[in-house]
Parts: structure tokens; sequence; C-alpha cells
């Protein structure tokens, strides 16, 4: 008889996002007429700009017309857009060539799949608390032990708290494959290049690749914190960096994002171009390429005009963050992110579970929250609050938390 993947029976609980949702749901059903207020789930709330409406459109157009008609494109990308995105490296001080670029759907797919082209006993070291993503794909390519409690065995968590300033010192043991994420979701705070170059060092000495996950890297305002990994010398020898369109240009819905896989990348079976090469082969057999209407999109988002009218959504999104930031801050909670980062990163008051504390934000001030466990061990006893949504949202969010939440 035919068998699942029973590494799906090892996953420890539904995805943290949906169990949310299923929660709201079922207080809306109980307490109808009352008007929740979502600072959960991370997700854009700002219409796309003029300029990314035009290259949509003129996706669209090309679909309507027999000389530009295109049916599937390069499963890499449209060529187009893999230089674009050089470009965007270049202005960083960083050199990529364009077939290290694989454009996708977004950075959720890549960071979740990037692992099946690494052997099954590679040893997987996660910042905790730590996006879901990164853990659950593991666990399902078989890169894992069973969940023993909140943990998973054979992951290493570098825990990331108050003492350290939530970014983890670099595994005491040998790790193979090392996922960072900075601005750090779910906490706000960002690597400086001191500690980028402490875990750069740490994988070119152990033949470790970093995966680094920089989708929210255009909410950095201070100058002298590093966008991308390559920023770092040695990076482009032992790191892989994954970005999105999401939540710099609104691409939530519309999907695209992009992987970089250097040729200089190497493991103990693999010489110089062989994981490039292998992202390739993946790609290329499980992928059909981004939308093109979406790249047309993704093009007119990195012209001059599109970074330019984005970074006006990014910067109401970071008014959010400060209001958010203030309104907690006043109340005495101790607060964190939210400077660089569009999330902020909470301690519950009175040390309060986090799904506890989630509960009791949503029964006394409609306003749902995410919580900190909900993104490893180390998250426990945090929730963290998500800039993304309309102004009168947040700020209705905030009186209601200020004026209803009993702490
Ligand atoms: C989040 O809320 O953590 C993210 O927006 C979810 C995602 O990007 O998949």
């Amino acid at each position: 008889m035919v068998r699942i993947n029973e590494n799906y029976d090892k996953l420890a609980s539904s995805y943290l996002f949906p169990e949310i949702a299923r929660r709201t749901k079922n207080f809306s059903e109980k307490n109808s007429g009352v008007k929740i207020l979502r600072l959960g789930i991370g997700n854009t709330t700002e219409p796309l700009t003029p300029t990314v409406i035009k290259g949509l459109k003129s996706g669209v157009e090309k679909l309507a017309d027999v000389k530009t008609y295109t049916g599937y494109g390069d499963e890499q990308g449209d060529l187009r857009l893999r230089k674009a995105i050089c470009e965007l490296y270049a202005r960083l001080g960083v050199s990529l060539e364009h077939d290290e670029v694989f454009v996708s759907d977004g950075a959720k797919p890549d960071s979740a799949n990037i692992q099946s082209i690494f052997n099954t006993a590679s040893v997987i070291a996660v910042q905790d608390p730590a996006y879901p993503v990164y853990v659950d794909s593991n666990v399902i390519g078989g890169h894992t032990g069973k969940a023993n409690g909140v943990v998973y065995e054979k992951i290493v968590y570098m825990p990331c708290n108050e003492e350290n300033g939530f970014f983890p010192q670099v595994p005491k043991e040998k790790v193979d494959l090392i996922y960072l994420c900075s601005p750090n979701n779910p906490t706000g705070a960002v690597a400086t290049k001191e500690q980028l170059k402490g875990f750069v060092d740490y994988a070119t000495k152990n033949k470790a690749i970093i995966i680094f996950d920089s989708a929210y890297s255009s909410y950095i305002s201070d100058k002298s914190l590093p966008k991308s990994i390559y920023e770092i010398s040695g990076a482009k020898d032992c790191a892989i960096e994954i970005n999105s369109f999401s939540k710099s240009a609104g691409f939530t819905g519309v999907r695209l994002g992009w992987c970089i896989v250097p040729k200089n990348l190497i493991a103990e079976d693999a010489p110089f171009g062989k994981i490039n090469s292998l992202w390739n082969r993946r790609q290329t057999t499980m992928f059909n390429g981004a939308s093109n209407i979406a790249q047309e999109g993704g093009l007119a988002a990195l012209t001059e005009e599109g970074l330019q009218e984005n970074q006006g959504i990014i910067e109401y999104y970071m008014e959010n963050a400060r209001i958010i930031h203030s309104a907690l801050s006043e109340m005495g909670l101790k607060v964190y992110g939210g400077i660089n980062a569009p999330y902020l990163w909470v301690k519950t008051p009175n040390n309060m579970k986090s799904w506890e504390f989630f509960d009791k934000m949503l029964s006394e001030a409609h306003v749902v929250i995410t919580p900190g466990s909900g993104f490893g061990p180390s998250g426990e006893g945090y929730f963290r609050v998500s800039a993304f949504g309309h102004r009168e949202n947040i700020v209705e969010a905030v009186n209601n938390i200020k004026n209803n939440l009993k702490i």
C-alpha cells in the first residue's frame, strides 16, 4: 500500500499563521459584530505604486499582441530582471553575475526549497526564534529527527535573546547549513557587519553554507547596517541570499522574489559552480519561471522612479512602527525592533506565555498579534507586532490596546 512522507508526521503543529487565523475565526464567530484589527501576519496593505502598475499593465498588454506575446520564459527569470537585480547589488558595492541570480515566485518557496539540494545528513542551525519555514521545510525534507517537546532533534538552535541583542553567537559545534535573517523576522533586530563577519568566518572555517534571508533589507535606514551578506568580505564563498519584492514593493499577492547562488560556493562533494548548477537543475525541473506579468512589475519596481515611490511606502509602514513602539513603550512594555525593520518584538507582561497573551490581546483589545513561541522556544514570553497596515487601523489598534488591555 502507498505510504506517506512520514516526515510530515514529525511536524509539531499546524503552520503558525493558519493557526492564528483559526483562533481569530473562532473568536469572531463567538463575538459577531466585534471589529478585529490584524497586526499578526506581515501582510502589505498599501496599493502598488503608479510605476509598478504601469509595468504590470505593460506586461498584460504584451500578452494581448501576437508580436509581443510570450509563453514560458527562462526558468531562471527574465534576463533584464536578473541584470536589474545585479545592478541593485552593485549599488551596495557587490558584484554578481546574472547567472548567479534566480528569479522566483517569492522568498518563502526559495527558503523552503533550498534545503533540497543539500544532503539529508547536513546539520542545520537556525536562529531561535526564526521564521517557521526554515525549520518546517527541513523537517519535511528529512534533515531533522523527531520533535522533542518544542525542539527538533538534530537542529542546532541558536538562541537570540535580550542578553545577546537578539543576534546569536556562532555555534559551538560544527554545523553545515546556517539560516540567518536580517532584518530579523520576528525580532526586528538587524545584524551589524561585525556580527555577520563572525558567521562568514565560521562558515569559511567549517566549510558550512549560510542561507541569508534579506527579505526586509529595504527597511534598513541606518547606513552603517548591511543590506546584503555579500557586503561582508568572503560571503560570496559561503552564502546564498534570498530576497523578495513582497515587502519592498507590495508584491505579497503578485509573487516575485530571487535567490542568489554564487558559483564560488563549494561543498565536500561539489566543486566550483556545482551548487549553482544544482539549484539551476532544481528550478528548471520543478519551476517554470515567475509570471511574466509579475516580472514586468518587478522591472518597473527596480527603476529609479519605482524605487523612490516604494521608499515612500516603506516610510509609511515605518511611521506605523513608530506609533506602535511609542504606545507600547508608554504602557511600560519592553519593546524591541521596529527601528530598521517592520516588526516589533515585545516581552509579554507578567511573564505570560505567548499564546495566553495572544488570547488576552484578542479578547480584550480585539487585536491580533503573533505569539512569539510560534517562532521557536526562545520566542516564548514574547509577541510580535507587524507594522504593515492602514494608518487608521494601526491607530485604532493602538488605542484599543491602550484603553482596553488590562496589564
Ligand atoms: C510573516 O508574517 O512572518 C510573513 O509575512 C509571512 C510570510 O512572509 O510568509
